[in-house]
């Protein structure tokens, strides 16, 4: 039997995921809006393409959760951008709405599905994802760190005239200016990036990278990066329905691994059937570990916002607390 991936949020992200995901063909897709016909049209103009493209997947566009029960994976890219004269704390409340009502629907629809979390702020959305679903946090697992890892190759290989591919690197902690690039594990073709880059420059490519998301804004000037984002969660999903056990910067929600509880951050996770296989812990330096600690801390006061207004947010909001299933 086919795998069945559903994707809510038919937006730039999903559809982005969507397509990407039809044209590996070992799964059928189910895109889910509450914009009326704007999956059911993306999810035709996907399934048109299979013919030329060559894929048999089936591409299904809904409003409602019926069609997704019993999915393997749930992609939750459901959000909305910040409009003029909205604070943060605004977009926070709303997203955290929407992603709380948007999890208890599809969890309920597919209660042994994976959830991967897209939506910002990412690090607690993923929270919210995991107490409005319930499950355990093996199978709640944020998307962030593959991208910006992607930023800082893709940075460091062009300063390089490198293939992207010779280019090993993390880039750990929460998804925004606290990120935290492991500059010393980093190598190309083996070599400590220290040794080809000049301490200053390397320097800016870090800062490039923490500005990774914003650059891409300031150009498109409406809505943000998709392409990427898309890849990346694809590898995720690949590495959890394929089995793969391929170690991948996520976001997880962590029990004590590198000295941080109950707070999602981006850390290398082992991705294979099921969801999170395990933690992986490096051997980080202490200044790597402290900004780890201090990215940590941004998430978690963010997650203390969400939690003081949470019966405002979604009254069947459980708290974001309590939390012990691995
Ligand atoms: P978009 O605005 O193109 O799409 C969002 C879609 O969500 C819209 O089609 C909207 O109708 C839909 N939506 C809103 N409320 C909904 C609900 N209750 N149920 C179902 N669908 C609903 O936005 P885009 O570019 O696709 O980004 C989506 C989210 O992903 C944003 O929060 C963005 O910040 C985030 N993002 C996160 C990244 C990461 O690294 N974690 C990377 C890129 C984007
Ligand atoms: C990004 O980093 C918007 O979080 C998104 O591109």
């Amino acid at each position: 039997m086919r795998h069945k991936i559903t994707i809510v949020g038919a937006g730039n992200v999903g559809a982005s995921v969507a397509l990407r995901l039809a044209e590996r063909d070992y799964a059928d897709i189910v895109l889910v809006d509450i914009v009326e016909g704007l999956p059911q049209g993306k999810a035709l103009d996907i399934l048109e393409a299979g013919p030329v493209v060559g894929h048999d997947s089936q591409v299904t566009g809904t409003n409602g959760y019926q069609e997704t029960s019993g999915s393997d994976i749930v992609v939750v890219t459901s959000g909305v951008a910040r409009k003029p004269g909205m604070s943060r704390d605004d977009l926070l409340m709303t997203n955290a709405g929407i992603v709380s009502g948007v999890v208890r629907q599809a969890a309920a629809a597919s209660p042994q599905a994976v959830l991967i979390i897209v939506s910002n702020p990412l690090d607690a959305m993923a929270q919210v994802g995991l107490a409005a679903s319930g499950f355990p946090r093996r199978r709640v697992i944020g998307m962030a760190g593959i991208l910006d890892t992607a930023r800082f190759r893709t940075f460091i290989a062009q300063e390089l005239g490198a293939s992207v591919r010779d280019v090993q690197a993390y880039v750990l902690g929460g998804h925004g200016d606290t990120m935290v690039p492991l500059t010393q594990l980093t190598t190309v073709a083996g070599r400590p990036v220290a040794e080809l880059i000049a301490p200053e420059r390397l320097e800016q490519i870090v800062q490039r990278t923490r500005d990774g998301g914003a650059e891409i804004v300031s150009l498109l000037k409406t809505g943000s990066a998709y392409y990427a984002p898309g890849a990346a969660v694809v590898q995720m999903v690949d590495a959890i329905l394929l089995d793969t056990r391929q170690i991948l910067p996520c976001s997880v929600h962590l029990h004590g691994e590198y000295g941080v509880t109950g707070v999602f951050s981006g850390v290398p996770a082992r991705l294979g059937s099921g969801g999170l296989v395990e933690v992986v812990e490096m051997d980080l330096s202490g200044e790597d570990q402290a900004a780890l600690h201090r990215s940590a801390a941004a998430v978690e006061e963010i997650v203390g916002v969400i939690e003081a207004n949470r019966t405002q947010i979604d009254p069947l909001l459980p708290s974001l607390y309590h939390h012990d299933e691995d």
